[in-house]
């Protein structure tokens, strides 16, 4: 056997931003604003600069206006909330993402509270995270429909999959598993505390994994034939001292079991962001 097909989630990513551009292009000349987006750096995490940065210049190629805002770590917490209520106000945002993780001092669930839930881009307020798990129409969070369009460009229709994800944060692992129920998939959280994890993802005809442990998902984790979404993305020691970026599963053994899977880089990272635009337009049409 060939092994699994690879899911090339930049061309898919590609494709939804061409979508994406094409639909604000057709807004303009109907003579409604370009939707804008936000962005909002507190600090100076090296790997969120280069997020936000990626973010802003795929915002501009699509047609949409671009707002960053770079607050010193030392920002403090009352000081981003008047930015926040600032943009709430502001009728040429419509998307406010505010780059996780924040400054120790600043409590992320007020912040996240404070963003109005019609601009929550991110989908991580609680009025979007509760439109989301009873099925109604959302700002869903952005790595978790960008998952669930790859595993839609293998079989369109996932109705009736074992779905098994692996990691149960509040960024992906929750709101996917609500996202696959919602897709009629028979859903199954797994986490750090599972017993007989591999036994567990071995079911799965769709796994989903977010849990940040290099390689950590083996070939003999992996049901024949199953579609392998992975989340993670880390740098590891390479050959040469020059490190090589790898995912949550072991690629060249699952691929070898699995029907299809994604590579890292290259599979989910690029949907993130093509999935931020696709909010923040969707935002501004609700408007
Ligand atoms: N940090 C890591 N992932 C994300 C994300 O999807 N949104 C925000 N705002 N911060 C993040």
């Amino acid at each position: 056997m060939a092994g699994a097909s690879i899911i090339d989630g930049k061309e898919i990513a590609a494709q939804v931003r061409r979508e994406v551009a094409a639909k604000v292009a057709e807004r303009v000349a109907r003579g409604r604003p370009a939707p804008g987006l936000a962005v909002v750096l507190v600090g100076n995490d090296p790997a969120s600069e280069v997020y936000v940065r990626n973010k802003a210049r795929s915002t501009r190629e699509v047609g949409m206006g671009s707002f960053e805002h770079r607050l010193p770590a030392s920002t403090s917490e009352a000081d981003l909330l008047v930015l926040i209520a600032d943009l709430n106000a502001r009728s040429d945002v419509n998307g406010i993402l505010v780059q996780l993780p924040l400054p120790k001092h600043i409590d992320p669930v007020r912040v996240i509270e404070a963003i109005d839930p019609a601009k929550d881009v991110d989908g991580f307020h609680p009025v979007n995270v509760g439109r989301v798990a009873s099925g109604a129409k959302a700002l869903a969070p952005c790595t978790p429909t960008g998952c669930l369009i790859l595993a839609s460009s293998v079989q369109a229709d996932l109705g009736g999959l074992e779905a098994v994800v692996i990691g149960r944060s509040n960024i992906v692992g929750k709101p996917m598993a609500q996202l696959l129920l919602s897709a009629n998939c028979t859903v199954t959280i797994a986490h750090s505390r599972t017993r007989d994890l591999p036994l567990v993802a071995r079911r799965a005809d769709l796994l989903v994994v977010a849990v940040g442990r290099a390689e950590m998902v083996r070939g003999d984790w992996i049901k024949p034939g199953a579609i392998v979404i992975d989340v993670g993305i880390q740098r590891v020691a390479g050959a040469g001292g020059k490190g090589r970026l790898v995912g949550d599963v072991a690629f060249e053994e699952v691929k070898a079991v699995a029907g299809a899977i994604t590579p890292v880089p290259g599979g989910v990272g690029p949907m993130t962001i093509a999935c931020l635009l696709q909010n923040t337009l969707q935002a501004a049409e609700a408007a």
